[in-house]
């Protein structure tokens, strides 16, 4: 442990037992730039200070886990050293005296050895992008540092604090998992080959040596700190007596616990004059258990629970749930289950009670719990000058925290309680890390004899407005009442509905919407009171929807003939990406003297341009320059992969030039307008925060479809720009004869891509005028050449170089040019390198994401559910232009509504309209996902009209290859591989065994409904691309490097390149290395996208061997003699033959297009009653053909599945109607899916002995192709909706739009306040 500081020292901790030291600031030195400050944190200090890039930042506020480490630290009130996982984006780095901190780097990397979390969440396929990766593995081993043995349930809790937008999450728990104590034979020989194969150094949950130095962990050298006021008191006396001293003035001083309010509500304040951390304060850390409780693990006896004031959330959890095995102490059962869904793990591993109470003081619209409140429990407050008061939660008698502090919470025993029911209840948007819509905490006592309440229950309530806390006149009404009677529940809900006045808040639920909660709320703990009082098929709305653990089969078929080709292998840079090793672009090093940009984005979406005033901003020191449209020397107006054009024969005259910073109009709110270029990335968003923008002309924006269609009504006529369409038959005629007709309107909204690795990009000025860009891009040509038109360079000079990037999905095609460009701007004008990486929230304003739709619909059709014609319109929201991607994915998405049906007599057309939005540009199956999504709602709707099974409608429109008309499902072949599908789903799947389950399910619960989707699909795949490679074999040992025109982004890329090779070659995998991308190798590819990047790099590389095999064939043995090793082939061709042995080939002409076939069917399990679901099982069957590499392939089905999950259930912008600014801007209000969201148990599976005849060795693209199934989850949720909607007596059909969130279902299911029954 380190030595405490010491006179000279401001504070003293360790890294990977690396001693580091920050020095006190003499009062004469100058400024240094490396100065650390109370305002820097942890993940800073290792990433900027420490070179200790595995640590990765991305939301910096506690909700993403890319930035956990361990930390090892001693408890001032028990003196045991105690570890945790910590979001080190929120810990200041004076936080941290005496700490001992490990990074992911620390323990285990290439030299040491790894550690088995790196080794086996690296061979289990736990990596795709591998951004997530090392957060992944710091949660896990702190998880083992400080339990030592794990069970399941413990994994899956220890990582609710980490997001994967790759892989779905399943391999990564399945891989954590096998540290279960219990883990069978089975497993525990997997990971014993695991560990041998990655040579790791420890087993099971070692730690760094303390005497090795890691080769992660550089030796600190000493750095200074700024003279600001940061103390350490350790006694509470100490504290207050500092408390008093320095809140003089107008001063402000900040207590600082766990810092995680940081995350919530403060990310980018100015400092605060002064800060008293709270955290070695033994009063503060102290637990004291009651006298009897004989349970508890802590401490001095007390006659009643107390927690000192900065006592963790977590280590609150762990005392309540043994408090809750002592007599008068039950209730803290219920306690526990409520504080386990505030935040996660690692926040509440740092963040205390007392901290998280007293946020809510200070922003009264955050949603926190209400549980001390509702228990009854004291809290006890000491102000400035030692003065003691009580309180109860619920007062508000202390909301200065500068005068008082916290410093204890007492919980009382009570036998009273043990009759009483006390329960908590809440609402969110996403399983986890989301905060509540609406929270509430409910104690009713209650006789059980008469079912009366016995005395004045407590009913409180968060989310629903900044005052709004007891709902007092229903616990006045509920007094002395019946609980048992509906005359009861009737006047309690309308006394509550009555009290209830939700604030409106666009970035919160609707107003209706948080109300009705409110009500469906008290009515689901009445129930749960009343118990067996109910008759059963109303008790499962008393129930909370728990979440079993995530389970999954993964089947696939692998011919050892071909391999390496074909072979489950993992990842190659799988280890390098969970040790922290692998590099993404700021990762790399600063260069001395390296500036760092940041944008000066609009506030309003639909204005003029008026003057810039930047002088406040370069008045900040630090500050080097301001530039805008204006400071071009090449062209600050562009198009969006512009090499396009003449191959989709698109007129540029249609189309309004992009701009890199706005000239005369604003059209979408974080619209660029310049860039402050300064020392530090924090110094330039300082000053940018100064620049003062005049706008002229704001008007109201335009930011919804809807709205466009008043002034662009053209939006509902096919488009002009998009000339594509389906036209079969004659639609009108048969519309009119058919005997049943349905129509209507239906809405996709945007979806952000959420790659963890926001946008990043370097420029840095070299020799010959040359520049040096490593820029997070899908396509290295589109960045060349958009620099090159920027700074005026020819593209020859633009040196672009890329080894990975940190998830794409689209989102990294066109918005990195931008960026890019503004970049090499300021490099070329202060001839220094630049770096610009944004934050979540300039990420989410100003880029752009998946094009909305809204789908109408005409469809007629017979009694078996046969369409026989159909009219479908899809208006797509082009952001404020036309562009190149919305053209593409328009004329995608009319040919895609086919999927697998006949389209006899159908008018499908595209329309388009314009916002104030963003150019939207391609995610993951741009628009075929939403084109499948949108006829499967019309089969939906058919099947509702005519009350049949959805997939008996569906099985009625599939496509034979004797229909009239060309049909999707075109060649026997493809009739042949569905059928399969079919059958195997329905015999393995137990669909019609499990249908009657739900049926009977649903009968017997009025306020559960389960339903049962099957979704098809046709995806076909273009083979139109143009990637390079190129590969050199060394004659000295005949090893082999390559590099290709792809970007590896998590897809495996590399691996199915490297596999190939290896097969063509005939040697062995390790051979290989992959070196990155450049503009050298690869200089007028295309953008890597499309699901067939792989397939057309392996193209590529296997024509480069083949030329190679060709060159060797002289120096190979003649026919009938032994043959040489490849070693000597290579040497005697290049030393004596002089062979080239570096080939470079563009991939030949491929054959065009084939199709990947699937089928998936999801369950999901709906709370009526909150509008929660849980999906209990998908089973996903695909055509993959012969896969490349079946664990890359498994984990892109899976993961594209996950992402439309996304899109389809949680994931939702909200924009500002005033201004159009997207105030989903943050991970706090955007949720991607959690593993707690994804299906319980996922079973994928990829067709077997299907091969692909023109596919590389027989296989197909697996990218994108299942995120266009995930709309059954959306099917299967609507179903259940509707059944919902049948028990209430609502018939009829109601559109439910996309996403459907917790929200929409609980809003779509109608449940008004008089189906509240209690018979
Ligand atoms: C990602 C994320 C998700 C979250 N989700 C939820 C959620 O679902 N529900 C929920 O309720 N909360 C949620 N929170 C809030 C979280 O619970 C609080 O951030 C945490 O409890 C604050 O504790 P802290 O010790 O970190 O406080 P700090 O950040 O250190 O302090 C917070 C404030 O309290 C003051 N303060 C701290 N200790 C004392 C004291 N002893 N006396 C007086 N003043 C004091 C500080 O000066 C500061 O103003 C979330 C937070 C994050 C980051
Ligand atoms: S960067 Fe720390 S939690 Fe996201
Ligand atoms: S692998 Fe998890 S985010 Fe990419």
């Amino acid at each position: 442990m380190p030595a405490s500081a010491g006179d000279g020292t401001a504070l003293i901790f360790s890294v990977n037992n690396q001693p580091q030291q920050v020095l006190k600031r003499s009062a004469n030195d100058g400024g240094v730039t490396s100065d650390v400050t109370s305002t820097t944190t942890l993940a800073d200090y290792l990433r900027l200070h420490q070179q200790l890039p595995g640590t990765k930042t991305m939301c910096r506020e506690g909700m993403c886990g890319a930035c956990v480490v361990t930390v090892t630290s001693q408890n001032p009130a028990t003196g045991q050293m105690e570890s945790r996982a910590v979001n080190s984006c929120m810990v200041p780095i004076k936080a941290c005296q005496d700490w001992q901190i490990e990074t992911v780097e620390g323990i285990g990397n290439r030299r040491d050895g790894y550690h088995p979390v790196q080794a086996r969440l690296a061979h289990m396929n736990g990596t795709q992008c591998g951004y997530c990766s090392p957060g992944m593995v710091m949660s896990m081993y702190s998880l083992l540092k400080s339990n030592g043995k794990v069970s399941p349930e413990e994994v899956e809790q220890a990582m609710d604090g980490n997001l994967c937008r790759c892989t779905g999450y399943r391999p990564i728990l399945d891989a954590f998992k096998t540290f279960d104590k219990d883990a069978d034979d089975k497993t525990k020989r997997l990971v014993a080959d695991i560990e041998e194969t990655a040579g790791c150094h420890g087993r099971s949950g070692g730690s760094c040596q303390p005497t090795v130095a890691c080769a992660g962990c550089p030796r600190a050298a000493a750095l200074t700190s700024a003279k600001d006021d940061w103390r350490l008191p350790t006694t509470l006396q100490q504290a207050l007596s500092d408390l008093s001293n320095m809140t003089v003035g107008d001063k402000s001083v900040r207590l600082v616990a766990g810092n995680t309010s940081m995350g919530v509500l403060d990310k980018y304040d100015a400092p605060s004059d002064g800060y008293i951390s709270l955290l070695k304060i033994p009063e503060l850390r102290a637990i004291k258990r009651p006298a009897n409780g004989s349970n508890c693990r802590i401490i001095h006896d007390a006659p009643r629970a107390v927690f000192g004031a900065a006592v963790t959330l977590s280590e609150l959890i762990e005392e309540l749930k043994l408090l809750s095995k002592t007599a008068g102490y039950r209730h803290c059962a219920e306690m526990v289950k409520h504080l386990q869904l505030v935040a996660n793990t690692p926040v509440r591993n740092a963040g205390t009670w007392a901290g998280n109470l007293m946020i809510k003081y200070q922003a009264q619209g955050v949603p926190v719990r209400r549980l001390p409140a509702a228990h009854g429990s004291q809290g006890q407050a000491q102000d400035r000058r030692g003065k003691e008061a009580g309180r109860n939660f619920c007062g508000k008698n202390v909301r200065d925290q500068h005068e008082k502090q916290d410093h204890r919470l007492h919980e009382p025993a009570s036998n009273r309680r043990e009759k009483i029911c006390v329960q908590v209840l809440q609402d969110h948007p996403a399983a986890i890390s989301a905060h509540a819509y609406v929270n509430a905490a409910f104690v009713l006592p209650f006789d059980p004899a008469t079912a009366k309440i016995t005395e004045r229950p407590t009913l409180l309530f968060g989310g629903i407005s900044g005052t709004f806390v007891h709902a007092v006149a229903t616990e006045r009404y509920l007094t002395g009442r019946c609980l048992a009677e509906q005359a009861t529940l009737k006047g309690a809900l309308a006394t509550l509905l009555d009290e209830v006045r939700p604030d409106p808040d666009p970035e919160m639920a609707d107003v209706a919407y948080r109300r009705t909660l409110a009500s469906n709320l008290l009515y689901k703990v009445i129930l749960h009171t009343l118990g067996d009082r109910v008759p059963a098929h109303l008790r499962s709305g008393g129930q909370d929807l728990t979440r079993s653990l995530v389970r999954g089969t993964q089947e696939f078929d692998t011919d050892k003939t071909l391999w390496p080709v074909n072979k489950a292998v993992p990842k190659l840079e799988a280890q390098i990406q969970t040790s922290g090793e692998a590099e993404y672009v700021d990762d790399q090093p600063e260069l001395p003297g390296e500036l760092h940009g940041y944008y000066v984005l609009t506030k309003v979406a639909n204005a003029k341009l008026g003057a810039i005033d930047a002088s406040a901003a370069m008045a900040v020191k630090g500050v080097r320059a301001f530039f805008t449209a204006k400071d071009f020397i090449g062209s600050n107006e562009y198009y969006s992969l512009s090499e396009f054009l003449p191959a989709f024969g698109i007129d540029s005259t249609k189309m309004t030039l992009e701009e890199v910073f706005a000239r005369d109009t604003v059209r979408f709110c974080g619209q660029p307008v310049g860039l402050v270029v300064a020392d530090t990335q924090a110094i330039a968003r300082t000053a940018a925060a100064l620049v003062r923008v005049e706008y002229l002309q704001v008007a109201k924006p335009v930011i919804s479809i809807k709205e466009a269609l008043k002034t662009q009504p053209e939006g509902r006529q096919q488009s002009t720009f998009v000339p594509a369409n389906v036209t079969t038959g004659d639609a009108e005629a048969a519309m009119k004869g058919a005997p049943h007709r349905a129509s209507g309107e239906w809405e996709m909204g945007s979806q952000y891509h959420f790659y963890m690795e926001t946008q990043s990009v370097r420029v840095v000025p070299c020799e010959d005028g040359q520049l040096n860009v490593y820029c997070a891009a899908q396509g290295m040509r589109d960045v060349a050449d958009r620099v090159s038109d920027a700074v005026n360079i020819p593209t020859n000079k633009i040196n672009c170089e890329l080894r990975r990037i940190g998830g794409g999905y689209g989102g990294k095609t066109t918005n990195p040019l931008p960026i890019a460009s503004a970049a090499a701007l300021a490099a070329v004008k202060l001839n220094k390198p630049v770096r610009i990486v944004l934050d979540i929230e300039t990420n989410i304003s100003m880029c752009s994401g998946r094009v909305p739709y809204l789908i109408s619909y005409e469809v007629g059709f017979d009694d078996s559910g046969k369409i026989l014609a159909l009219k479908m319109h899809l208006i797509g929201d082009q952001g404020y232009s036309n562009s190149i991607l919305s053209f593409a994915e328009l004329a995608e998405a009319i040919s895609m509504t086919k999927n697998v049906y006949n389209a006899d007599n159908w008018l499908v057309t595209p329309g388009t309209v314009y916002t104030n939005q963003p150019l939207f540009t391609a995610c993951r199956a741009p628009g075929s996902t939403n084109a499948i999504a949108a006829i499967e709602m019309v089969m939906n709707r058919v099947a509702h009209q005519l009350d049949k099974d959805p997939w008996e409608v569906r099985l009625a429109n599939f496509a034979l290859p004797t229909d009239a008309v060309p049909t999707p499902l075109g060649t026997e072949q493809d009739s042949k591989v569905f059928k399969m599908l079919i059958d195997e789903m329905f015999d393995k799947g137990e669909i019609n065994k499990r249908k009657a389950e739900i049926e009977v399910f649903n009968q017997a619960n009025r306020w559960r409904k389960r339903s049962l989707a099957l979704v098809p699909m046709r995806y076909p795949v273009k083979q139109v691309s143009k990637m390079m490679a190129l590969i050199s074999v060394y004659d000295k040992d005949g090893t082999v490097a390559l590099s290709h025109g792809g970007v590896e982004m998590g897809q495996g890329l590399n691996t199915k390149v490297a596999q190939v090779v290896a097969r063509e070659l005939g040697i062995p995998l390790d051979q290989i290395s992959v070196k990155p991308n450049s503009s050298l190798v690869n200089p007028n590819g295309f953008v890597t996208g499309g699901s067939i990047g792989s397939e057309m790099c392996c193209m590529a590389a296997r024509s480069a061997c083949q030329q190679l095999l060709e060159r060797l064939k002289p120096f190979r043995a003649a026919e009938g003699e032994p043959e040489r090793p490849w070693l000597q082939v290579v040497q005697m061709a290049s030393l004596m033959g002089g062979a080239n042995l570096t080939a470079h080939s563009i991939q030949p002409p491929a054959p065009g297009e084939y199709a990947v076939l699937g089928l998936t069917a999801a369950e999901v399990e709906l709370d009526v009653l909150t509008g929660e679901y849980r999906f209990n099982r998908v089973d996903l069957y695909e055509d993959a053909g012969q896969a490349l590499s079946p664990w890359v392939d498994i984990g892109q089905v899976e993961g594209a599945f996950a992402f439309g999950m996304g899109l389809f259930l949680t994931e939702q912008h909200r924009l500002d109607p005033q201004t159009g600014q997207r105030l989903t801007n943050r991970a706090w209000n955007y949720y991607p899916p959690t593993h707690k969201d994804m299906p319980r148990d996922f079973r994928v599976k990829l067709l077997k002995n299907n091969k692909n005849d023109i596919g590389i060795f027989n296989s197909k693209a697996t990218g994108e192709p299942a995120t266009c199934m995930s709309s059954v989850c959306l099917m299967a949720l609507q179903q259940a909706v509707a059944a919902a909607r049948r028990d209430g007596g609502h018939k009829d059909w109601i559109t439910f739009n996309c996403p459907g969130t917790v929200e929409a279902a609980q809003t779509a299911c109608q449940t008004s306040a008089e189906l509240l029954v209690l018979s």
